[in-house]
């Protein structure tokens, strides 16, 4: 499935519209619709559930979206978050210069300077790929939104909307530890919206203006920055895929590794950075992906964002071509260093053996975008079979978890379906459908992930059961309607296959 095809799915099923579409659109923008807010909230919070509720070390905050302008000055977004611009002269069109110099030559200039990029453009002859026409040097072009607060326009009601949403974490990190006496080490996750004015929006959701983050910054004391206490031997031999900048720099493909592999080869600096990557490529696979389209990518060099030691991505194998959906950075004690030189306020923990303060070492940034994660469940979900279209969606990630038919809405199906459909309404998320013939309902629910449909038929009337479809196989087993709830658990939760179920019956 391409991307257009996955858009106009997406529009037909209410899972994503283009914003603004009745005024034309609103490039890099996009709403969820009432299928795919549903599936996004249910993505998130298991995220949440996963990687604050269960863990210990683990605390959330909700910080704003708009903060000072000296928030962004001393994180390094005001001088260095940019993205290099040029202009055709003669008709006036706009791109990015390491983008137009690696499509017109194939080197790869991301991080690049824009008095390099301006030496390659003269030396190699490039133009307008629109009209040929030549083009202005090259300039830095802030992505970050701007805005005034309250009703003068002045230098110091500057303000902007987030780029990340990893700065509040910074800014709040002493008032979290005040507040909660977490001890090192420990992580702040945050979930929220953040904006980044990219110069050419595309790529359906993946690369928009507006977009979601999932984030955590992992602190430890700095003497304690290598040694992960939480790796064990599972993790270590948990295989994967990953392309070194080793594999990059030869030309080569990724290869499967282990996570000991991986640290023990020295690609991950430390084992915190190889245990969060676990974490969530992990967490990915757990929710029904399949590795096989996943991959670690670690960082080259000169593509490393302006605060990170070391980075790696996890790639999903997008129809155009291997991309991120997650960047683990070492963002080491840059921002709070940064932060605490900004506003003068010391923002060390207190270390009790050493009876000082320390600053703490982020060693590892787990952040994942939320659009793009929702893209990687769809594509992978998305399967056509013996003419059948459907969504294998973990029944987690379902907008609804069951549908509710009368085989027929009438000689008392309907009623008793709807009785059924009342005694679980307000337990489990289902839904009541009586329009259109049986296979029309089944075929409609199917295509939005619903993994179990229940049909009330002549039977019921006479022995109080009714059938359960299971999506993915179609197969069908009968349940006593008293049992329902307990079996919709058990399957939706994962305490029990439908394919259990089936032998059983
Ligand atoms: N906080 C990392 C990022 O936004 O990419």
């Amino acid at each position: 499935m391409d991307l257009d095809d996955m858009a106009s799915f997406c529009k037909k099923t209410g899972i994503i519209f283009q914003n603004s579409e009745i005024y034309g659109g609103l490039s890099g923008f996009w709403d969820y619709g009432p299928v795919g807010a549903q599936i996004k909230k249910n993505m998130v919070d298991l995220w949440w559930e996963e990687f604050v509720e269960k863990r210990d070390d683990v605390v959330g905050i909700d910080g704003s979206i708009i903060s000072s302008s000296e928030v962004w000055k001393a994180s390094g977004h005001v001088d260095s978050f940019s993205d290099p611009l040029v202009d055709c002269k003669k008709c006036k069109k706009r791109m990015r210069a390491d983008r137009l110099i690696e499509e017109e030559t194939g080197e790869k200039v991301e991080g690049e300077g824009p008095g390099k990029m301006d030496s390659i453009i003269e030396e190699k002859n490039i133009s307008c790929p629109r009209c040929g026409g030549s083009l202005t040097d090259v300039r830095e072009f802030n992505l970050m939104f701007e805005t005034n607060l309250g009703s003068v326009d002045s230098e110091e009601n500057k303000a902007y909307l987030r780029p990340e949403t990893a700065q509040l974490i910074f800014t709040n990190f002493k008032q979290v530890v005040d507040s909660t006496r977490q001890k090192l080490p420990f992580g702040i996750a945050q979930i929220g919206r953040a904006f980044r004015n990219e110069v050419s929006p595309r790529n359906f959701v993946f690369r928009t203006r507006e977009f979601g983050q999932m984030e955590i910054e992992y602190f430890v004391h700095p003497d304690n920055k290598k040694k992960c206490p939480f790796i064990d031997e599972e993790i270590r031999s948990y295989e994967l895929q990953v392309l070194t900048a080793e594999h990059q720099r030869g030309g080569e493909g990724h290869e499967r590794m282990t996570i000991g592999e991986l640290v023990d080869g020295g690609y991950a600096e430390t084992e915190w950075l190889a245990y969060w990557l676990y974490q969530h490529f992990n967490w990915f696979v757990k929710l029904g992906v399949d590795p096989k389209n996943l991959r670690l990518r670690e960082h080259m060099e000169d593509e490393l964002a302006h605060y990170a030691g070391s980075c790696f991505d996890i790639e999903y194998n997008f129809p155009f071509g291997w991309d991120e959906v997650y960047g683990n950075a070492d963002r080491g004690d840059y921002d709070l260093r940064r932060h605490q030189e900004a506003s003068g306020k010391k923002l060390g923990v207190y270390d009790q053996n050493k009876e000082e303060h320390v600053l703490p070492r982020v060693v590892s940034e787990p952040s994942q975008g939320i659009e793009r994660s929702l893209m990687v469940f769809l594509m992978d979900a998305y399967t056509v079979e013996d003419g059948r279209k459907f969504l294998e969606l973990d029944p987690r990630l379902a907008p609804v978890k069951c549908r509710i038919f009368p085989l027929m809405p009438k000689d008392g199906l309907d009623q008793k379906a709807r009785e059924i459909y009342s005694s679980l309404d307000d337990r489990i998320n289902v839904e009541y459908e009586e329009s259109g013939s049986i296979g029309k309902r089944y075929a409609r629910a199917d295509e939005i992930g619903v993994p179990y449909c229940i049909t009330v038929d002549y039977d019921t009337l006479e022995d109080d059961t009714v059938t359960i479809r299971d999506r993915n196989s179609t197969d069908q087993i009968r349940v006593v309607i008293d049992e329902l709830y307990d079996v919709l658990k058990d399957l939706v939760f994962g305490d029990k296959t439908f394919e259990e179920f089936l032998e059983e019956s």
